[in-house]
C-alpha cells in the first residue's frame, strides 16, 4: 500500500482526512495505529556501505538515485517523527517539501540565513512579529546583512517605491536577497499583497544571483485561510507553536516549499542543528488531526467576539478581517489572497495603555499570555510585551499603539468569552 495516496476510488482525499495516515506504514511499526514516538538520538546502519551512502547524501555528495528512500542516520538529520509530520504539513499548503524547526525563529532564522549572504537586503513589512523584527534589526546586521522596512498598508505604487530604495542599501556585491512577508501582520492584522511582491522579485531576475527569495509567514492565517504558495511565494513559514500546535503546550517552526529552494536550508538546519525533536513531532502530528476543527470553531468564534466588541462604547475600533470596509483596498485583496478572516483580533481601547492594562488585568477566562491559535482565548498587550524592542518611533509609525490589545480567540463556548469581555469593560 502507498502511504502517500491521496486519491482514494477517484476521490480525492481532503486534508483533514489525510492527516490520520498519510506518510506511514504501519507494518514498519508493529502494527501500531499511531506513528510512534521514535525517542532515539542514533539509528543503527544495516552495515557499513550503508552508512557511508546515507552520509554522501547528507553532505550533498550526491543525489538520491530512482526509488532509493533515504536512510535514518542520526535525529539532528532526520527522524521518522519530523519526516511524517513533515509530509502532513505539505499537504495544507500544496508544497512539494517541508522541513520543521525548534521553534519559528528557528525555521525563520534558519531561511534567511541560507538565503541572504554579507551585503544583501531582506526588503519586509512592518509591524512584523517582533521576534523578526529583533532578528532583522539586530541579529543579521552583525552579519553584514540589512533589513529594510516597507510600511505594510502602503499602495503599491509605494512599495515600489522603497523597493527602489532598498535596492539603493545594498552593500558592495550585495542584492536583495529575499522579500520577508507576514500577512495579516502581527498585531494589526495589516495585508501585505503576495502576487504584488511576487511580481517586484521576479523584475529583479537581473540582479547577481537571479530574483529574490519571496517568503510568507503564514502563521496568522494558516494553513486553513490562506496558501501563499498559489499566490506566487516561494516559500512558507509557520511558527507551529499557534494554530498548527494549537494547545499552547509546544513550541516549533516550519519551512515549506520545493525541495531544490528548500535544499540549502535542510542543510543549514543539520549545521546549526536548529530541527524540531521527536516527541514535539509526535504531539504536532496529534494537533494535526483536529486542526480543521480547531481553527473553524476559532473563527466561527471571533467573527462573534469582534461583532460583540465593535459596538461596545469602550471601544475605538477593532482590526478584524471579517470587518474590512467594502471598496477597500484590504476588502479586496482579503477577497483575493484569503478565504477566511481567522481568529486573532486587533482590539482598540478608548484611551491608552492603562486603558488597556485595566481591560487586560479584569479578563478572567480569557488568559493574559502572549501566543495565539491555541484552543484557550489569550489577550495580550503588544507595545508591551512581543514588541516591546521596537522603537518608539518605528511603534508609532506601524500602529503600534499603546491602546492596541490583541486577543486570540479559542474555542470555549462565544457566550462565555462575550461575558469575560463585557465584565472586564464595565
Ligand atoms: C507571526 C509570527 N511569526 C513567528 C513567530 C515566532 O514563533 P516561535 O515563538 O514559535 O518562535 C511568532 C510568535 O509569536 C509569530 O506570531
Amino acid at each position: 500500500m502507498n502511504h502517500h495516496k491521496r486519491v482514494l476510488a477517484g476521490q480525492t482525499l481532503h486534508p483533514e482526512s489525510l492527516m490520520m495516515g498519510y506518510g506511514y506504514d504501519p507494518a514498519l511499526s508493529e502494527g501500531s495505529v499511531k506513528v510512534p514516538i521514535f525517542q532515539t538520538s542514533t539509528f543503527v546502519f544495516r552495515s557499513a556501505q550503508h552508512g557511508k551512502e546515507f552520509f554522501e547524501l547528507v553532505a550533498g555528495l550526491r543525489e538520491l538515485r530512482e526509488n532509493e528512500q533515504p536512510g535514518l542516520i542520526y535525529s539532528r538529520f532526520n527522524n521518522p517523527d519530523l519526516e511524517i509530520l513533515e509530509d502532513r504539513l505539505t499537504v495544507w499548503d500544496g508544497a512539494e517539501a517541508a522541513l520543521v524547526f525548534a521553534s519559528g525563529m528557528a525555521a525563520i532564522a534558519t531561511t534567511l540565513l541560507s538565503v541572504a549572504r554579507p551585503g544583501d537586503v531582506v526588503f519586509y513589512n512592518a509591524p512584523i512579529y517582533g521576534g523578526t523584527e529583533t532578528l532583522l534589526m539586530k541579529v543579521l546586521p552583525q552579519f553584514g546583512i540589512q533589513g529594510f522596512e516597507f510600511a505594510g498598508n502602503l499602495e503599491p505604487h509605494e512599495v515600489e517605491a522603497r523597493l527602489a530604495e532598498a535596492r539603493a542599501a545594498c552593500g558592495p556585491g550585495g542584492r536583495i536577497a529575499a522579500f520577508m512577508l507576514e500577512t495579516p501582520a502581527n498585531p494589526t492584522n495589516d495585508l501585505v499583497d503576495i502576487a504584488h511582491c511576487a511580481e517586484l522579485a521576479a523584475g529583479l531576475h537581473d540582479q547577481p544571483g537571479g530574483r529574490p527569495a519571496v517568503i510568507v509567514d503564514n502563521t496568522f492565517l494558516g494553513p486553513l485561510w490562506q496558501a501563499p504558495l498559489a499566490h506566487g511565494a516561494d516559500m512558507v513559514v509557520y511558527s507551529l507553536t499557534k494554530y498548527v500546535g494549537g494547545h499552547s503546550d509546544v513550541v516549533a517552526g516550519a519551512v515549506l516549499g520545493a525541495r531544490a529552494a528548500l535544499k540549502p536550508i535542510r542543510s543549514m538546519r543539520s549545521a546549526l542543528g536548529t530541527m524540531s525533536d521527536p516527541h514535539t513531532g509526535w504531539l504536532l502530528m496529534r494537533s494535526l488531526e483536529t486542526l480543521e476543527l480547531r481553527m473553524t470553531r476559532a473563527g466561527e468564534n471571533a467573527a462573534k467576539v469582534a461583532g460583540f466588541l465593535a459596538n461596545h462604547p469602550a471601544i475605538e475600533k477593532v482590526g478584524f478581517l471579517g470587518h474590512l470596509a467594502e471598496g477597500s483596498r484590504e476588502a479586496d485583496l482579503y477577497a483575493r489572497q484569503c478565504s477566511g478572516p481567522g481568529s486573532t483580533i486587533s482590539v482598540y481601547v478608548k484611551g491608552g495603555e492603562a486603558e488597556a492594562f485595566a481591560l487586560l488585568d479584569r479578563l478572567s477566562l480569557i488568559k493574559l499570555a502572549v501566543s495565539l491559535g491555541g484552543t484557550e482565548s489569550l489577550a495580550s498587550h503588544p507595545a508591551a510585551m512581543t514588541h516591546i524592542a521596537v522603537p518608539a518611533e518605528r511603534k508609532r509609525r506601524f500602529g503600534l499603539l499603546d491602546n492596541l490589545v490583541r486577543i486570540s480567540v479559542g474555542v470555549e463556548h462565544p457566550d462565555d468569552l462575550i461575558a469575560d469581555l463585557r465584565n472586564a469593560l464595565s
